[in-house]
Order: C-alpha cells, then structure tokens, then sequence
C-alpha cells in the first residue's frame, strides 16, 4: 500500500439531529487507531452539527460541491461554504450522482479542479457498472473516468481515489479481494504510466463497496487497497471503529 492507511464514512442522504448525535458520540467514545486518517462525510445540512460535536481526531468531508465560486446557484452548496463549516475533503464522481443524478465527467473533473483549487482534499470516485465489468470494460471504464479527474487537475497531492464498482454498492454483495486488487493495481500502473513512479506510490486507492467489520480486515491486506470509502457500515459506530482498527 501507499502511506496511511485512509478509512471515509459516507453517511449519504441518511440521519437526523439525535441519529447523528448518538453516531457522533459513539465515534467519540471509540478507541481509534492512530496511524489510519479517519473521515466521515455527513449530509450538508449536518455538517456543521458533526463538526462542532466530534473529535478533531476525525476530518469532516462534504459529498458534493458547487462547480465554481458561490453565487446565483439555487440549491448548491460552495466550497468555500464547506471551507467556512470547517470541512476538508469532498467526495466528487460517487456513482449515485454519476448514475442517479447524471453528473458526467468533464463536470466532475471542473468541480475537483475547482474544489483542489481552494485548497479541499478530494475523494475521487471511479468505477463501473455490473454490464461493464460483463462486458470485459472494467478498466477501459475505470481509466476514462480517472483521465478525465487527470485532463482537469494539475496535481494529484490531495486526491484520493475511490475505486467503488457500482454492483457492489450497498447490494451487500462484496468483490473478492482479488477482484478489487486487481483494479487497484491496474489503477496504480495507469498512475505510473500516465505521471510518474512516485505519483503512483503516493496516491491512496481505496475501496468501496459493501465493506463491513467481517470483511475489511481481509480486503486491507491486499497490496494496493489503501483503505476504505464506507457507506452503510459508517452508520454504526462500532461496526466503523471495527472497520478503522482492522486495516493495520
Ligand atoms: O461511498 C460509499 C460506497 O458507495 C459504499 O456504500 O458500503 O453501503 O456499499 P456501501
């Protein structure tokens, strides 16, 4: 693997005031392993509630941003509202806003720009869909969309990417070890090919996709999966601390 290990909670559109309190103060009160960087990503309209109640130990992610700087834009959120709510990272290409809302990938490449630009990390999403990988395009579907994060960036220091094959997500249905090893490698070699040796190294690719405290400890031991971008799992906090204190 490559550097800390890097464990995301993505609450998606779930919780409320008290679940996320009882969340926030189980996180609280876990043991945490401290060689793992620990983010979680709440609905915007909690993040300010999430951030004022939890540990500085664990960085506040927001799961959207605004294309560009704030303005007439009903309904959107800016990064440097996010900025303002004390959050660090933004997860950009999830597959529920590439597949249920219709993001594309030059529009989610201008957003990481602009979200790096200001000085946000940003979680990266790629993968493909069940077809996809029966139709043997896996990577050709996983390159396109990591080309088009690379065609708008101009460095990866603050990018982590998110390897999440969407027939995995929330199905409870788990790629093998060996399946997503295998993209994280291939993910890795294109990194070596398309920059450098030492952008390659460096990046973290971490897995998404039905990861839970049976199986993280399995799927962290494979050479290329820096960690974990965990969605349903993240809502209990025990089972999450099992998640972070598995992978080392
Ligand atoms: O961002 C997280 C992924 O979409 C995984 O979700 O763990 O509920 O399958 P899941």
């Amino acid at each position: 693997g490559s550097g800390k290990f890097f464990v995301g909670g993505n609450w998606k559109c779930n919780g409320t005031k008290d679940s996320l309190s009882k969340l926030v103060s189980d996180l609280n009160s876990a043991t945490l392993e401290p060689d793992v960087d620990v983010v979680v990503a709440p609905p915007f309209v909690y993040i300010d509630q999430v951030k004022n109640s939890i540990t500085d130990r664990i960085e506040i992610s927001a799961q959207n941003s605004w294309v560009g700087k704030g303005g007439a834009f009903t309904g959107e959120i800016s990064v440097e509202q996010l900025k303002d709510l004390g959050c660090k990272w933004v997860i950009l290409g999830h597959s529920e806003r590439r597949h249920i809302i219709g993001e594309n990938d030059e529009f989610i490449g201008k957003k990481a720009a602009y979200a790096l630009s200001e000085g946000l990390g940003v979680i990266a999403c790629i993968g493909e869909l069940l077809q996809e990988r029966e139709a043997g395009k896996t990577f050709d579907v996983c390159f396109q969309q990591l080309k088009a994060f690379a065609d708008a960036v101009s460095s990866w220091d603050n990018i982590v990417i998110a390897y999440e094959p969407v027939w995995v997500i929330g199905t409870g249905k788990v790629a093998t070890p060996e399946q997503a090893q295998e993209v994280h490698a291939a993910v890795r070699d294109w990194l070596k090919k398309n920059f450098s040796v030492e952008v390659a190294s460096k990046t973290r690719i971490i897995y998404g996709g039905s990861v839970n405290a049976s199986n993280s400890a399995e799927l962290a031991k494979k050479e290329d999966i820096d960690g974990f971008l965990v969605g349903g799992a993240s809502l209990k906090g025990p089972e999450f601390a099992t998640i972070i204190n598995s992978v080392t």
